[in-house]
């Protein structure tokens, strides 16, 4: 793959004017998954398909307050005309949102960035190793690999939060877990008195499954504290550098590849990431 190494020529950007403008989305339902998350569905004007793969993000902004990055966390393989993302509350932008409230509007810029390339994918095993908010831009993947079932090998999907209170999609996840062709491992770093699963980091999963790492591919996607000690557990496993892929999540604003927030060395992840396999980034200093 060739990545994007520098920002288009001065003459492309006046057609790139359109880039920068939002299109407004009206919310269609928000559900609450945990204490700082909550899920919105959003319909374009005209019930218009958002047209994402899974992996790519959209800038949403609420007039006034400022512009977010934000993974789109629904399959395009179920509604085309609706479509969902997951926000923590953590700032000026999704503060603003977990505010809003069904009928109100927001701005939608995107689908921007390179999602996963599903396509590479079909005929593999399926390791997914999703930690706390990581699984809002997998569940994209892997209910279309859900969808498209008999095209991939074994799914196997590792989670870890920090609490039970902290895990989300529970309902997704008991429906994953209750599937024959899905093997679903959960964790917590600190249990509660109703938890009776896995205690420990996300890692301590890994030491609870075999894979035969020649027809493996590993996703993950979590804060960065939590890749390099997934990927010691990948390596591990043998799984080779070009078929785990993850999702870097860097301060983003422009989201396609004009303000330079997002570089790493000479690479833009808005426009060559999110998703990148860790063959293309393990020589870029600061990438992890
Ligand atoms: C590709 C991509 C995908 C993403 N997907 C998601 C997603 O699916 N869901 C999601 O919730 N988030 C996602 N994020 C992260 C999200 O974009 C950021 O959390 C974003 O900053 C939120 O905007 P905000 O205005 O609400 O927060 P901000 O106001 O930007 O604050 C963000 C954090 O920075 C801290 N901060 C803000 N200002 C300062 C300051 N002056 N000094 C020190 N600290 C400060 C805040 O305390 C907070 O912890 C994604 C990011 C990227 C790049
Ligand atoms: S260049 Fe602006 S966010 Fe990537």
């Amino acid at each position: 793959m060739i990545l994007t190494t520098s920002h288009p020529p001065i003459a492309e950007a006046a057609h790139d004017e359109e880039l920068f403008l939002p299109t407004f989305a009206t919310i269609k339902s928000i559900r609450q998954l945990t204490e700082l998350e909550k899920v919105f569905t959003l319909e374009l004007p005209n019930s218009a398909p958002l047209g994402h793969r899974p992996g790519q993000f959209v800038e949403v902004s609420i007039l006034g307050v400022g512009e977010a990055p934000i993974s789109i966390s629904s399959s395009p393989s179920r509604s085309a005309k609706s479509f969902e993302f997951c926000a923590r509350k953590v700032g000026d932008v999704t503060g603003a949102l977990h505010k809003l409230q069904p009928g109100d509007r927001v701005g939608i810029r995107g689908p921007f960035g390179r999602g996963f390339p599903i396509e590479k994918f079909r005929g593999k095993d399926l390791l997914f190793a999703p930690g706390g908010l990581g699984l809002a831009p997998l569940r994209s993947l892997i209910n279309q690999v859900l969808d498209e079932r008999a095209m991939f090998g074994r799914v196997v999907i590792l989670y870890g939060a920090r609490t039970p209170d902290e895990l989300l999609f529970k309902d997704e996840l008991k429906r994953w877990g209750e599937r024959k062709d899905v093997e679903l491992l959960l964790t917590v770093d600190r249990g509660d008195e109703s938890w009776t699963g896995n205690v420990g980091v996300i890692t301590t999963l890994f030491r609870q499954i075999s894979v035969y790492p020649r027809n493996t591919v590993a996703v993950t996607c979590g804060p960065p504290v939590m890749y390099r000690f997934v990927l010691m557990e990948l390596f591990g496993k043998g799984i080779s550098e070009g078929n785990i892929w993850l999702s870097l999540e860097r301060r983003m604003k422009c989201g396609v590849g004009k303000c330079g927030h997002c570089q790493i060395n000479n690479v833009y992840a808005c426009q060559s990431g999110p998703v990148f396999s860790y063959k293309e980034i393990k020589g870029l200093e600061e990438a992890l």
